[in-house]
This record gives structure tokens, C-alpha cells and sequence, in this order.
């Protein structure tokens, strides 16, 4: 099966067309990264408003670079949420027409859904079921075990922050330019991890929740105090990333206890990280259990994944194009 997938949930705009939830023949997607960095952070009205530019450019060329068109695809799948509700109704307002007037089928897929599937991208050996994934992203940190493409299953979630809001608010503090994440952890290469002991969330035993915004505010104590006279800035995101990744793998580790699992699955934008994805892969192999981190492509926002998890899901995701609408919360 040959989708077409559309992706417009925040500020990356994307079009991909995938061959049976595996093979990429095309994968586009605009960045909107000079049109926030001077506000810091993503602005949802411009956000849509470069949507509304670039999005059916997007389609031609995915379509293009696959050698096909509308004509050819048997379906068209889009991210129907969660998100920024602008920019997804783009998302959602471009496929259903597409869809109505060619006939195709039309998937609504769950954004988060997505990128658990970006583990299927591109790979000979694809993650066996049940898998138990790490999904941490600019909006969501949790843990799902996925029994399959229709059971997927939440069993810990962040208390406040998630990682990547945690890594876009310190690198403001440390007053690196926007998008925060990717600009932390080249700074945090050229610094001691172990130069501050910053706090590492640990609830009570068995427990899976997650928490980022004490972390995040004993940065901001350590910037204002003496103490940071002592260190250099790498020294700070160093520690502060390696604290993330320290709260990380040990409710992954906890989570394991929980298995039996036949894999490990990293997604979602800081899935990018490589101090993150190197710890997640030690993590497997002490358990001897085979990890998939997707390309770094596959990681942050993209439609491939979109267009993966509709074909996975099938009819669960199939919807009638003239009642389809966005919903910025849809339930996982
Ligand atoms: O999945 P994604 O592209 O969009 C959302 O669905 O949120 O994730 C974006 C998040 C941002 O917070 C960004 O700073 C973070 O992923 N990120 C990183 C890295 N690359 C992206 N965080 C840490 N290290 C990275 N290399
Ligand atoms: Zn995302």
C-alpha cells in the first residue's frame, strides 16, 4: 500500500509518501525555525500561516520525488492531532478535500501514535511486539508498551515539562538561540557532565512518572548563585543533560520490570540526542533486549511516520473525509 502523508501538528511542515508502513520513497519537510527564532519559541500564528504557504508545494514534491502522483497512492493519511489547533486544521483541511476528490481512503492518525511508528521506517528488521517505547518530544514524555498496531498503552507520563520543553527552557536560560534542544546538546559536547550535581526526579518505588520542571529550576537557581562563576556554560548544559538522561533510563529501567518486552523503541524529537540515544542502547543491551532508535530524520517531526502508522493501523484509522476535524487534544 502506497500512502501519501501529511504532518502539520506544530511548526515542521511535511509530506512523505511511504510504501507499506516501511519503505520512504519520499520524505519533505520545511523547518519554520527563521520564522520564530527571533520570538524564542514557536508562534502559532505564523506557525499556520507558513503552513498555509508551503504545505500543497510540500505534497508536489513528495508526490514528485516519488515518482508518482495523486493518481497512484492509495490513500492519503494525516496528523488529526494533538497539536497547535491552527496549525493542524492546514493539516487536515488540504487531505480531506485531496482525499473526497480522488476517492482515496483518509486516515486520521494520532501525532504521538507517529512517531512510535517512525521505528518501522526504513528498516529490514522492524521492533517485535510487545515493545516497550520511550516517546519524548517537545509537547509529550511518556512510556507506552505497544502490543500492537491497535494496543498501545500509556503507563507513565511527566508530571509537568517534558523533556524536550526542558531542554528548549534551559538553552533560553543559558541563552542559546532557538530551536533549544539541538543547540544544548553541541554546547553540552565541550563540557563535564559531572561538573553539577543537578536534582534527578525519583518518585517512590515502582513508580513511573516523570519530571522535568525541578530540574529546570535549579539551573535557573545555579546561573543566578556564586557557585556559577566556577563553570563554564558547557559545563551546565552537560550536567543538565546528562541529569535528563540519568531520569530517563532509570524509569525506563523500572518500566522493564514490567515486561516481559521484545524491544526497545526511542522516539520523538529528543530521540535526536546522542547522549540519550547512546544510554537507551547500553540500557538494552545490560538487558539483552534489541533497541531501535529511528534516523534522526525519522526522530523530530516528519510525515513518513504519519503515513507508517496509517498503514499499520488500517481501518482503525480510516475516517469519512467529510467529517474529519483537528483536535489540538486528541486522546492518545
Ligand atoms: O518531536 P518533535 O520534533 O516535536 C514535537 O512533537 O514536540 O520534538 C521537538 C523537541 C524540541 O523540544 C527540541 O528541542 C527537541 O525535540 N530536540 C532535542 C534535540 N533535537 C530536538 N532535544 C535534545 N537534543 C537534541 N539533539
Ligand atoms: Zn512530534
Amino acid at each position: 500500500m502506497l500512502l501519501l502523508g501529511i504532518e502539520t501538528s506544530c511548526d515542521d511542515t511535511a509530506a512523505a509518501v511511504v510504501r507499506d508502513g516501511r519503505d520512504v520513497l519520499a520524505n519533505v519537510s520545511t523547518n519554520q525555525d527563521e520564522f520564530h527564532a527571533k520570538y524564542g519559541g514557536i508562534v502559532p500564528e505564523i506557525a499556520s500561516r507558513r503552513h498555509t504557504s508551503v504545505l500543497s508545494a510540500a505534497i508536489e514534491d513528495a508526490l514528485d520525488r516519488a515518482g508518482g502522483s495523486l493518481a497512484t497512492i492509495d490513500g492519503i493519511a494525516v496528523t488529526a492531532g494533538p497539536g497547535l489547533i491552527g496549525s493542524l486544521v492546514v493539516g487536515v483541511a488540504t487531505a480531506k478535500p485531496l482525499a473526497f476528490a480522488t476517492g482515496k481512503p483518509l486516515y486520521a492518525v494520532n501525532h504521538l501514535h507517529g512517531h512510535l511508528f517512525a521505528a518501522f521506517l526504513d528498516r529490514d528488521v522492524e521492533p517485535p511486539y510487545p515493545f516497550l517505547a520511550l516517546l519524548v518530544s517537545g509537547g509529550h514524555s511518556q512510556l507506552v508498551e505497544v502490543h500492537g498496531p491497535a494496543e498501545l498503552r500509556v503507563i507513565a507520563k511527566t508530571r509537568d515539562d517534558a523533556a524536550g520543553e526542558a531542554f528548549d527552557k534551559t538553552a533560553r536560560l543559558l541563552d542559546l538561540p532557538f530551536p533549544g534542544g539541538p543547540a544544548l546538546e553541541a554546547l553540552a559536547r565541550d563540557g563535564d557532565p559531572k561538573a553539577i550535581a543537578f536534582p534527578r526526579y525519583r518518585p517512590d518505588a515502582g513508580a513511573l512518572d516523570l519530571s522535568f520542571s525541578g530540574l529546570k529550576t535549579s539551573v535557573r537557581y545555579f546561573l543566578e548563585s556564586d557557585a556559577a562563576a566556577g563553570v563554564t556554560r558547557a559545563d551546565v548544559a552537560a550536567s543538565f543533560q546528562a541529569a535528563v538522561v540519568d531520569v530517563l533510563i532509570d524509569r525506563v529501567r523500572r518500566a522493564l520490570e514490567r515486561g516481559p518486552y521484545r524491544a526497545l523503541v526511542l522516539s520523538g524529537g529528543v530521540a535526536a540526542n546522542t547522549a540519550l540515544a547512546d544510554a537507551f542502547r547500553a540500557l538494552g543491551a545490560r538487558h539483552e533486549i534489541p533497541t531501535f532508535v529511528p534516523e534522526r530524520r525519522y526522530c523530530t517531526d516528519n510525515a513518513a511516520m504519519i503515513a507508517a502508522t496509517a498503514d499499520r493501523r488500517g481501518e482503525i484509522a480510516r475516517v469519512d473525509p467529510l467529517a474529519l476535524t483537528a483536535d489540538p487534544n486528541l486522546p492518545f
